[in-house]
């Protein structure tokens, strides 16, 4: 299950995103914000944020304009490591490497056509696995 969430400078990507989960047959939750009208990020951040770390949501997708501050945000929430990606090696990356539990987006950054195969990336690539990477993630949170 992913909990997905934008402001409005990312709520047009969203819509393309959700309807793209949709088609792929990925069970997801809108977190809001539900109008295109001006909004906070914190808001969207921190609630997706808050169901991935609770364990009721496996990954997150959030979008604001330039996708930093709803990452800035989301990554104040123990447990949560966000990565902002503009390109698929990024995204397939920190996977492999940092285990990233939510992917940030710029819906002014990255067009729809870029912005759906990071999130198939993100959502494809295991976590590697590898004792290096294993405790370099546990260095993150002490
Ligand atoms: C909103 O104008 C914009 O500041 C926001 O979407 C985001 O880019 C913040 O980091």
């Amino acid at each position: 299950m992913i909990a997905i969430g934008s402001d409005h400078g990312g709520f047009e990507l969203k819509q393309e995103i959700m309807a793209h989960l949709k088609k792929r047959g990925l069970e997801y939750r809108d977190f809001g914000t539900y109008t295109p009208d001006s909004c906070d990020y914190p808001v969207y951040g921190r609630a997706v944020a808050q169901a991935v770390a609770s364990g009721e949501y496996e990954r997150g997708i959030l979008i604001c304009g330039t996708g930093i501050g709803i990452s800035i945000t989301a990554n104040k929430t123990p447990g949560i490591r966000a990565a902002l990606c503009t390109d698929c090696f990024s995204a397939e990356a920190t996977r492999l490497h940092n285990d990233a539990n939510i992917l940030a987006l710029g819906g002014r950054v990255v067009g729809p056509g870029l912005a759906l195969k990071i999130v198939d990336t993100f959502l494809d690539t295991p976590f590697s696995g590898d004792e290096r990477h294993i405790r370099r993630i546990s260095m993150i949170e002490e």
